[in-house]
């Protein structure tokens, strides 16, 4: 955030829910709308020296600032030494910190069970001549590999397979090494995970899964302490242009007024099909961090403060699985997630995945989740005739 650290009136101890409504709203200008519309502009007045806040429209834009605020204020609550910047996509964003920040020679630490795009972007980086090493999220795996490494990634609820590693844990161990830290909060969104308190230099995310909700709108954004990092992040955006539309912004920050409601919505389904799916006998693998008895239960419930909502589990064969997802009436077949219309795909059919052929991916929208459980339930039984 560049001046304050709230602008919505809320006070300090404010709850999420306000928060979340009144996250990055400027001061009320009479007759003037509460969020103000997009403003769509490739370059602003600017006589004289050409000194921001706006002057080209791949530099700043007023709607990204009140978005970065919205979202710099739920990542980081009270501390107005931090910075968001807004993103095209989520891999905008991740590419953004992992190409400002690394150079040639130097070491990454990836997760080798993250979103399928990394192994994309693993061969990037090593085209550039940076060592990429990979080990897995559960387990605090990464711990092993950090030695000499300048950058530690983190995912964590990892995408597809939920596993947790407790992040406060490999932030220290990469600070003592002199490594920065970046945390992938897509799963989690700031209201379910905070990674800049757990100590992590970046909290990177994915915009277009649950912040923005809706299944309509690709971003991406990162935050961290301002600083030099950040600034090299900024740069990165400014060189390659990969700058949110207005319009997308403008719907996105729209977007986070609701964002506890759904995640709260999203989360207590979530648990009731977790629930659901385990006592049935043809699944297999269900993992769900919010699920007591999960691998991931105990170290998520220490540093997340909801658990997301996506569940996954695997069915005996591919065919198993594709009928199940062919007789779903409220779950959509498709990929993404985080939408308030429930989603599920057979995550092996990408092939990006080390995931069993009858593995699903299922994110929980906001139907009701007695609605929602009855129509799995129902899918279940009708595959398995
Ligand atoms: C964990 C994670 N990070 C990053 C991304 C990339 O986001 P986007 O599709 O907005 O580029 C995704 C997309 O699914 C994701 O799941």
């Amino acid at each position: 955030m560049s001046d304050s650290a709230a602008t919505g009136g809320f006070s300090a101890d404010a709850g999420e829910g306000t928060r979340a409504v009144r996250a990055g709203l400027p001061d009320p200008v009479k007759y003037e709308p509460t969020l103000p519309g997009p403003v769509f502009a490739a370059h602003f007045h600017l006589p004289g020296e050409p000194t921001g806040p706006y002057t080209y429209g791949r530099d700043e834009n007023p709607t990204w600032t009140h978005l970065e605020r919205a979202i710099g204020e739920l990542e980081a609550p009270g501390h107005d030494d931090v910075e968001t910047l807004a993103f095209a996509s989520g891999m905008a964003a991740v590419s953004a910190v992992l190409f400002s920040q690394l150079r040639t020679g130097d070491t990454v630490v990836l997760p080798s069970d993250g979103y399928q795009a990394l192994p994309l972007v693993r061969a990037q980086l090593e085209a550039y001549g940076i060592v990429v090493r990979t080990a897995p999220t559960g387990g605090d795996a990464q711990l092993d590999v950090l030695d000499g490494a300048k950058l530690l990634w983190i995912e964590s609820p990892s995408n597809p397979g939920l596993d947790v590693c407790d992040i406060r844990r490999l932030v220290e161990a990469a600070h003592t090494r002199g490594a920065l830290v970046a945390v992938d909060n897509t799963l989690a969104t700031p209201l379910g995970q905070r990674p800049l308190e757990l100590g992590a230099d970046f909290s990177v995310a994915s915009g277009t899964k649950q912040l923005t909700g809706h299944g309509d709108v690709l971003l991406g954004h990162v935050t961290g302490r301002a600083g030099e990092p950040m600034s090299a992040v900024r740069r990165w955006r400014k060189i390659v242009g990969a700058i949110p539309g207005p319009m997308e912004a403008w719907l996105a920050h729209r977007s986070i007024a609701t964002l506890q409601m759904r995640v709260d919505r999203q989360t207590a389904g979530a648990l009731a099909v977790a629930e659901a799916l385990r006592s049935r006998s043809e699944v297999s693998g269900l993992r769900y961090p919010g699920l007591p008895g999960d691998p991931s239960h105990e170290i998520a419930s220490r540093q997340m403060r909801r658990f997301g909502c996506v569940v996954s589990f695997t069915l005996p064969t591919r065919a198993r699985a594709e009928r199940f997802l062919d007789a779903l009436r409220l779950v959509d077949d498709a990929t993404s997630f985080g939408g308030v219309r429930s989603t599920a795909e057979r995550r092996g059919r990408w092939g990006g995945d080390a995931v069993p052929e009858g593995f699903i991916r299922l994110s929980v929208g906001a139907e009701d989740p007695d609605d929602l459980v009855a129509d799995v339930l129902r899918a279940l039984d009708e595959s398995g005739r």
